[in-house]
């Protein structure tokens, strides 16, 4: 446990953790709580609504939606943690999902992941330096007969090679 996180828990209640969310937040996660049996049991959804409005979940976020569900932050950050699309650290203002999964490793992802990290000097894992794209590792995305695939940001791309990917990423600005 980091020393920030011994503090919030230390000096707030749990009504000012979920204060850390906006109204707007906490309204929209309400209304996804209607779609599911338990507060619990909408924790992904609730996750997607404060990465849409913030980028990534941070700590405080993670602890302030955990409270909202009845959650430890700790419960939560296992379901996010093991959810690849839920980001726990900032990323830049595009997001390139590499799948590597085995139909698209036997396509030549790997050598399209290092056509990348030369290209956007960037290592798998990292954000360009000018904030425009993070280069994550996804698994299979379910368009295997089209391998291989990335997503970037909401949109799939599919029968990838290397003079594609750079028309591609050329569109996120
Ligand atoms: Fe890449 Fe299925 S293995 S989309």
């Amino acid at each position: 446990m980091r020393k920030d996180d011994l503090v919030i828990k230390i000096t707030k209640s749990p009504n000012q953790v979920r204060l850390m969310l906006s109204d707007q937040e906490r309204a929209e996660i309400e209304q996804e709580l209607a779609h599911y049996p338990t507060r619990q049991a909408a924790c992904v959804e609730a996750l997607k609504v404060v990465q849409r409005r913030r980028g990534w979940v941070s700590d405080e976020h993670l602890q302030a939606v955990a409270s909202l569900l009845g959650m430890t932050a700790d419960e939560l950050d296992g379901v996010a943690t093991f959810y690849s699309l839920i980001f726990r650290k900032p990323v830049g203002r595009h997001v390139v999902l590499l799948c590597d999964s085995v139909s698209c490793w036997m396509l030549g992802s790997q050598s399209l992941r290092h056509h990348m990290e030369r290209k956007l000097s960037v290592v798998q894992g990292g954000t360009t330096k000018d904030g425009r794209l993070t280069l994550l590792p996804v698994v299979c995305l379910g368009a295997c007969d089209h391998a291989p695939v990335m997503m970037v940001d909401e949109d799939l791309h599919r029968d990838l090679d290397s003079e594609k990917i750079d028309r591609i990423l050329e569109r996120y600005g």
